[in-house]
């Protein structure tokens, strides 16, 4: 059984076992744990955070006995990629990653942990980071589950738990002092700003706005490499054709990008998720087969410098496939649509969403030929949003399209 920020139960991990045997009632040794919440966690109040720190305070000594050899690094860094993902603190999680690898982690025990499949880890391990992902998951309130402290005792002696229990207090100080500071930045430079509602409301409604038969549509005979922007919680990844050695998928909103990690582990291609915008794509000019956009154009802050950016990252005759809203052809609904754009109340209520958008021919104006387009539309007769979804192709040196629309 798995809850809803995908933490695995004890029934689970008790039915898998450590080696995806059955294990007996009496080893109840996880070897699942939650793999990170997609909400980060922060501190509810100044007085929360102060209790913390002091707590922290009190086992200064066992922190430092810790990290001067009481606990070995790799099993101490081990705990910290888990606890720091349970607080859903990407920058803790990177830092600690990188560590861990330093201490000589292997790359497979770092996705077991990412995934929360814990059976890569030797028993002692496995029953630290289970044992510290338990108590960080409750707050450190109260014990973590009976079969969770037995296997810990099992494996760690008294002073190694206290030790273990203690530097993940300071990781969990660390993570929710972090979150809450990076919850009062600004908006970035780009413009994208975390929009939570939309993001919760969006994740309900992604798959009946783009039907399973529109986002097959939109990627089938894709191959090799594939950059897809604004992924949401990445609706699109199941519908990858397994001739496509790799996607990487750019999306700015926290909410939705940590959903579409989950989604990248189930897909049948090999996806890596990254914070990004379309207008600063991370990656070096003319690297990929293609690129993907759906339902995304609309939201960007600037058509023409997101369109230069898919344009720079793809490599010369690569496609961009598109499935987008736009402007309708009708006086009336154009008219309609202006309307609600210019009132901002769309714009609004849609995190950044334009109605009025003229996508197929800022596409063509930027450097692609459009070679295959499908016209269709949705919703109730005259209300009826128009789509178009298809494929254009890069036809010219990047930046050139930007260049003439400046
Ligand atoms: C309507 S959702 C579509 C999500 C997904 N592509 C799909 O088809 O389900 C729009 C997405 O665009 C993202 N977005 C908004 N502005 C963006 C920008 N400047 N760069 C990249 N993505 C952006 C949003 O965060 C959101 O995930």
């Amino acid at each position: 059984m798995t809850s809803s920020n995908g933490i695995h139960s004890e029934t689970d991990a008790g039915r898998r076992g450590t080696t995806g045997d059955v294990a007996s009632a009496s080893e109840p040794d996880r070897s699942t744990v939650a793999v990170g919440a997609c909400v980060a966690r922060r501190f509810a109040s100044a007085e929360e955070a102060a209790r913390d720190a002091a707590n922290v305070l009190l086992r200064g000594p066992l922190v430092a006995h810790a990290y001067a050899g009481g606990l070995d690094s790799q099993l101490r860094e081990r705990i910290m990629v888990a606890v720091s993902q349970v607080n859903a603190c990407g920058g803790c999680t990177r830092v600690h990653r990188r560590w861990a690898l330093r201490a000589g982690v292997s790359s497979a025990e770092l996705e077991a942990l990412r995934t929360g499949d814990l059976e890569h880890l030797d028993p002692r391990s496995r029953a630290a980071v289970s044992y510290a992902v338990a108590r960080a998951e409750r707050r450190f309130e109260g014990p973590a589950s009976p079969g969770t402290e037995k296997s810990a005792s099992k494996h760690l002696s008294v002073r190694e738990l206290k030790e273990v229990d203690a530097i993940a207090r300071a990781m969990a100080l660390a993570n929710l002092s972090l979150n809450t500071l990076a919850a009062r930045r600004p908006p970035s430079r780009t413009g994208a700003a975390q929009h939570p509602v939309f993001a919760r409301v969006w994740s309900h409604i992604s798959g009946k706005v783009g039907s399973d038969k529109q986002r097959s549509e939109l990627l089938a005979g894709l191959r090799g490499r594939v950059l897809e922007v604004g992924a949401g919680d990445g609706r699109n990844f199941a519908h990858y054709p397994p001739e496509v050695s790799e996607v990487l998928a750019v999306e700015p909103e926290p909410y939705l990008r940590c959903l579409a990690s989950g989604a990248a582990r189930a897909a049948p291609v090999p996806v890596t998720v990254v914070d990004g915008t379309a207008e600063l794509l991370p990656r070096e000019d003319g690297v990929f087969d293609s690129v993907v956009s759906s339902l995304v154009l609309c939201s960007v802050v600037d058509q023409q410098i997101a369109l230069a950016e898919l344009h720079r990252v793809l490599m010369p005759g690569g496609e961009l496939r598109f499935y987008e809203h736009v402007i309708a052809e009708r006086t009336l609904g154009k008219a309609v649509q202006a309307g609600l754009d210019g009132s901002g109340i769309w714009p609004h209520l849609g995190a950044g969403c334009h109605l009025a958008r003229d996508t197929l021919g800022t596409i063509a104006a930027a450097g692609f030929t459009v070679e295959r387009v499908r016209r269709f539309t949705s919703g109730p007769g005259p209300l009826g949003l128009p789509f178009v979804l298809g494929t254009a192709r890069r036809k010219s040196a990047h930046r050139e399209a930007l260049g003439a629309a400046t």
